[in-house]
């Protein structure tokens, strides 16, 4: 009996191993409906209007007589449009089923005659005390096991049927009483849908039936966790238990299952929102449309899966007590945020916009210091140069009590007087103005620029995978992602997050840092972007696994092997204090995260060796032809991302393409006409701008916390 059930598992693994290696992934698809939302989101906004400014304002936390004084004033500043009522619940549906709508009414009209627009939202993270009270079921439950109770938000079991059946009728209420109203352009589902990881028995439950869809056979499930490792198989699917990292460390539990629960925490949360969604269409104008505000660095979320939405938004705090570049960058923040964010959310539906952008001092972060002078307009034009139709920020006013006491707003304590980001945003609503009379509605992107064109191909559960079973403390996923992105946008490059069911062609280049989640499709596809002259460049980690998890029952990375030219020997990491150097041409390069040894086969190029370390002289980065294009695997994370950005430079220039020179930190990005550089850094920067173009705003050089733009 052992025996054979070893050998089910077996058979089972072979034939999920080989399953995963042929169909495209073995995640559930999308529960199908009738709905289908807008396929061109950007006829939501003139393009004309380049990008619009809107502003939090919560009208249920101020007095009613200072609603009209405020609103007027927002729209004095020039934003065109306000935002209501995301945590207000409570005031919504003050009781049971007994629904109170004339405050709103009242706030909208109040907006609407001071001529404003209103982006209208769910109320769901926020539900009203009677509810916590009478059903604390709806909260969920947290890995040490305690239920959440009333007095935060976001705090709510997704999967809860009894929660879904109040934000159903609540939604559904909205939908009706404001769907048709002019001044209402869209919807925000919910606030910053984290995904949270949640252990209530709704959760458990949903899980196991998630499972069941997924694996339909409990010795499939097996086969995948890989129940004959220290005889953790279950019999039965109302056996399973969510993976709980508080008892044990995520590296003691079946990484498959673990990974599997972080599927299933990301799909729970995206289908609350496109319930939200489909319930809202039934009830809308075809002109509203919906959207919601992810973060935007986001774990455990994968904002793709709300796909019922019509476009995807994202929150923007670029400071928040860090140090990145040293010097004053604490006041400017993290200089790959927007530049990611704007490139990753606008690829999934080709539009974005801002929903939150930092207006000062925030209350949450550990140290919150003061901004550097003039950096909100300098993230506001860069979130423009990155195609967002809109930039709204929170808050109107800064609050005097409540939890955020301390955060800014536009304006301060008084609720009259701009603050410091308040000008900035007055500042940046100006010069669009002045954008939109000069935009020409025929200009393209140049062919130099386009000639650069790079994809960024990015699976949320290559992250998950990755950050399961790290292998070295000093492993950090989206650290990597910054390298790659800086090291692209070096060179001026235009970057798109891309999918693998995405076309790849229109891509002279593409990078794929840590792409560890593999199948025989994506390899195929791979090869024959390559083969028609796209220029490929992969890094350590990819390649190794089967999208179920599992190593390949091969040689190491078997797959990309012929693909890349090069076998990948073993892989190594350092201790601290020991720090491994690379040379490649007549620069010496370090590292201690991550370093694939490579031996390279015939006609495969050697770009950089391992420089100490009993494997001197070996290969660390290989490339090669293959058709009409390139191959390149850089096999080790460097230090500072110093080797990324010499080897991607490298197979940019010798692919005949013209690339900028731009140190970390700084970024020019091409929009409709209009070129936008910005400076993250703690030095004035020249940038090369041709002497025949016109600079609209700003200098050349370009000083810290700045933005110019020219044409
Ligand atoms: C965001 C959140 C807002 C507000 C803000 C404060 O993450 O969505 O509701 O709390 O932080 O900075």
């Amino acid at each position: 009996m052992f025996k054979s059930g070893l050998q089910i598992l077996k058979f089972a693994f072979v034939f999920l191993f080989v399953a995963g290696c042929s169909s495209n992934s073995n995640t559930p698809q999308p529960k199908k409906s009738n709905f289908s939302k807008v396929k061109n989101p950007q006829h939501f906004f003139k393009k004309a209007d380049l990008m619009q400014f809107g502003v939090y304002y919560y009208p249920e936390q101020w007095t009613q007589n200072q609603w009209e004084r405020d609103l007027k004033n927002i729209k004095k500043l020039g934003f065109t449009f306000t935002h209501f009522g995301e945590f207000a619940w409570g005031f919504l549906e003050p009781e049971e089923g007994k629904f109170d709508f004339k405050w709103l009414d009242k706030a909208i009209d109040i907006a609407s005659k001071a001529g404003l627009k209103i982006i209208l939202c769910t109320p769901t993270p926020c539900p009203p005390v009677w509810m916590a009270k009478k059903y604390p079921d709806i909260y969920l439950v947290d890995e040490r096991g305690r239920r959440r109770v009333f007095g935060d938000r976001a705090d709510i079991s997704v999967t809860s049927k009894r929660y879904n059946a109040f934000v159903k009728k609540i939604v559904t209420e909205l939908g009706k009483r404001y769907g048709r109203n002019k001044n209402i352009i869209g919807w925000q589902i919910d606030n910053e849908p984290n995904a949270f990881p949640d252990y209530s028995p709704s959760a458990q439950k949903a899980f196991q039936k998630w499972l069941k869809e997924k694996y339909g056979t409990i010795d499939s499930l097996n086969a995948v966790w890989d129940g004959a490792f220290w005889s953790t198989m279950y019999q039965r699917f109302d056996q399973i238990e969510i993976p709980n990292t508080s008892v044990y460390t995520e590296d003691k539990l079946s990484p498959q299952a673990v990974l599997d629960f972080k599927r299933f925490t990301a799909d729970a949360q995206a289908q609350f929102l496109n319930r939200q969604a489909e319930i809202l269409r039934k009830y809308i104008d075809p002109r509203q449309w919906i959207t919601t505000n992810y973060c935007n660095v986001t774990y455990d979320a994968d904002p793709r899966l709300s796909d019922k939405l019509d476009f995807i938004t994202y929150t923007m705090y670029p400071v928040s007590g860090r140090n990145p570049l040293g010097g004053q960058s604490f006041r400017m923040g993290s200089p790959y945020r927007i530049e990611e964010a704007n490139d990753y959310f606008r690829s999934i539906d080709g539009v974005t916009g801002v929903m939150e952008l930092q207006p000062g001092q925030v209350n949450w972060a550990p140290i919150n210091p003061q901004l550097f002078p003039g950096v909100v307009h300098m993230w506001l034009m860069h979130a423009f140069s990155g195609g967002c139709s809109f930039a709204c920020t929170y808050r109107y006013r800064h609050p005097l009590s409540g939890s955020e006491m301390y955060h800014d707003g536009i304006v301060g304590t008084d609720g009259v007087t701009l603050s410091s980001g308040g000008k900035q945003f007055v500042k940046a609503i100006r010069e669009m103005d002045t954008l939109r009379q000069l935009y020409n509605s025929t200009a393209t992107m140049p062919h130099e620029i386009a000639a650069r064109k790079t994809a960024f191909l990015w699976n949320q559960e290559n992250l998950w995978d990755l950050e399961i079973q790290k292998q070295t403390s000093y492993w950090n996923t989206w650290r990597l992602r910054n390298i790659y992105t800086a090291a692209v946008k070096s060179t001026g490059a235009p970057m798109d997050f891309v999918t693998e069911k995405d076309d790849f062609s229109p891509y002279p280049f593409m990078v794929a840092p840590a792409y560890q989640l593999i199948n025989k499709a994506l390899v195929e596809k791979w090869t024959r972007y390559v083969k028609k002259g796209g220029n490929l460049i992969l890094s350590c980690r990819t390649g190794v696994k089967n999208k179920n998890g599992h190593f390949f029952e091969a040689k190491w990375a078997a797959p990309i092997t012929s693909l890349i030219g090069a076998q990948v020997d073993f892989f190594d990491m350092l201790v601290p204090g020991v720090t491994g150097k690379i040379v490649s041409g007549k620069k010496m390069f370090s590292w201690h995260t991550w370093a694939d040894i490579l031996s390279p086969k015939k006609g495969t190029e050697v770009l950089a060796t391992y420089a100490n370390q009993f494997y001197k002289g070996k290969a660390a980065v290989v490339t090669r032809k293959l058709g009409k294009g390139t191959v390149t695997y850089i096999g080790a994370e460097s230090n500072n991302g110093e080797l990324e950005r010499q080897i991607i430079r490298l197979i940019y220039q010798r692919a005949g393409v013209k690339i900028e020179d731009l140190p970390p930190g700084v970024f020019v990005n091409w929009r409709d006409g209009f070129y936008v550089g910005v400076n993250y850094t703690n030095h004035a920067v020249k940038l090369s701008i041709p002497k025949e173009s016109k600079i609209i705003f700003g200098k050349n050089p370009l000083k810290p916390a700045n933005a110019v733009i020219w044409k």
